[in-house]
């Protein structure tokens, strides 16, 4: 079939060029926004006197026909067509007739492109916001449970002061609340149309921008025309907001995989996101935590890609361009098949409160509240500190830990030490007193679970 571009050519591409050229196979992903679109335009071309008002109802009833078709089942995409604008309009053409052929007036698919990803977007950034609002509300969750759950807090990975699951569990909470608050930010820079913009600098019919950008949900439109079709930052930062978050998951899921081994034993996963092995019989492999973490990496990728394509090119549009999508649309993907699954993984975690316990009774994660003790009766903590390490250091000596320290052998050290040294480095006293805002004493951990639950609206 000839091309509808052909005119001053013939349009008789090779099939290489076309398959090369095409992008139906992925930008028909954005059918719908591709028809909302045109149906506004249809709206304000007839509003305008542009074209007549039974035109523009007869184009948007035909739009509509093919929404419903496509929506339904009914209506197959042609993949032969070069991207989705053509398509619909194609199949627009051949349900209504030449007036089908009015719709293109006063646009581009250079703006009717960026219209289409922007109107995408807002959509896929809305929905990964309410994943990861799940995802938050899980971990509150988690966290109520495991407030006063003892684990040892590390810093090096090494065991370095006691702290509760609680607390470790909303540390992450904090990090996706930011994540949505970013995604929520890059919407409003995205929010604005670009339709109207034609191909690169406007168009000499006397259209109304504000008319089709309020149609459809926009704040405001791209106020210059170059700019509206040729730049595709709003893609570049939905991925960096998007990389930023898949960072956090892959922290996440490699503690998940730590705790997850026979040396550190302090979470189960449920048996429905674990995997076994083929050949020994005894393993419980973490393989979607371990997924996740692998899949960061493609969404960094995705990133690069973008910006490597962008960066050297001129004002307006280039058919570069084009390889926006598959980025973008890969990088959205990923995210939610990752949250998809890291919600109810995280749902179904059980916590081993003992081996947590065990663990951090030894390795002399409470050596700071020893030094703090001697500081609060009277002594500079530097001194402090400094016999607080030669305890630690005698008792490693010995092979035993500051709870089992004689207190005669204490006093050797500072008269300072009384009866109730044992109580003040018991690990329950050490996570109990750190009551500051923040902190991980039982307390600090429901405010913080509070602060998340009202910001997230609960
Ligand atoms: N499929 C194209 C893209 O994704 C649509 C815009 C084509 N514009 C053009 N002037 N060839 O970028």
């Amino acid at each position: 079939m000839a091309k509808m571009w052909a005119g001053r050519t013939a349009g008789n591409t090779d099939k290489i060029a076309d398959d090369f050229n095409s992008s139906i196979h992925f930008d028909k992903r954005m059918y719908r926004q591709d028809i909302k679109g045109s149906m506004a335009h249809a709206a304000m071309l007839g509003a305008q006197g542009i074209i007549a008002t039974e035109e523009a109802e007869t184009l948007i009833a035909g739009l509509e026909g093919i929404l419903t078709d496509l929506d339904s089942g009914k209506l197959a995409f042609d993949l032969s067509c070069e991207d989705i604008h053509m398509f619909v309009e194609q199949e627009l053409t051949a349900r209504l007739g030449d007036v089908g052929k009015k719709l293109h007036t006063a646009r581009s698919r250079n703006d009717q492109v960026a219209l289409d990803i922007r109107m995408y977007l807002r959509d896929e950034a809305a929905e990964i916001g309410e994943m990861l609002k799940d995802l938050t509300l899980t971990l509150c969750r988690q966290a109520e449970a495991e407030k006063a759950t003892i684990l040892p807090g590390y810093t090096h990975l090494q065991r370095a002061q006691p702290i509760t699951f609680g607390h470790h569990l909303m540390a992450y909470a904090m990090m996706l609340l930011r994540d949505m608050d970013r995604l929520e930010d890059c919407v409003k820079r995205m929010n604005r149309s670009p339709i109207g913009c034609c191909a690169l600098a406007g168009t000499t019919y006397p259209t109304d921008r504000r008319f089709e950008a309020k149609q459809l949900g926009f704040d405001g439109i791209c106020h210059n025309s170059l700019d509206g079709v040729s730049d595709r930052d709003f893609c570049l930062e939905m991925m960096s907001d998007l990389s930023i978050l898949m960072m956090h998951l892959s922290r996440f899921s490699e503690e998940l995989i730590l705790w997850s081994s026979w040396e550190f034993k302090f979470v189960e996963l449920s048996d429905a996101y674990t995997t076994g092995s083929s050949i020994m019989p005894q393993k419980k492999n973490p393989d979607m935590a371990e997924l996740i973490r692998g899949k960061t990496g493609r969404v960094y990728g995705d990133l690069m890609a973008l910006l490597t394509t962008l960066k050297g090119l001129p004002l307006a549009y280039n058919k570069d361009m084009q390889e926006d999508k598959e980025s973008i649309f890969d990088a959205v993907d990923t995210v939610k098949m990752c949250l998809s699954v890291m919600i109810p993984m995280i749902d179904t975690m059980s916590v081993c409160r003992d081996n947590m316990k065990k663990a951090a009774q030894k390795g002399f994660i409470n050596a700071t509240d020893l030094a703090d003790y001697l500081t609060k009766k009277g002594m500079p903590f530097r001194s402090a500190y400094k016999i607080s390490g030669e305890i630690v250091a005698a008792c490693l000596r010995a092979g035993i830990v500051l709870e089992d320290m004689p207190l005669a052998d204490y006093r050797t050290y500072s008269d300072l030490f009384e009866e109730d040294i044992y109580n003040e480095i018991s690990l329950e006293t050490c996570v109990a007193k750190r009551i500051s805002e923040g902190g991980t004493s039982v307390a600090s951990v429901e405010a913080q679970i509070q602060y998340v639950k009202e910001a997230l609206g609960q």
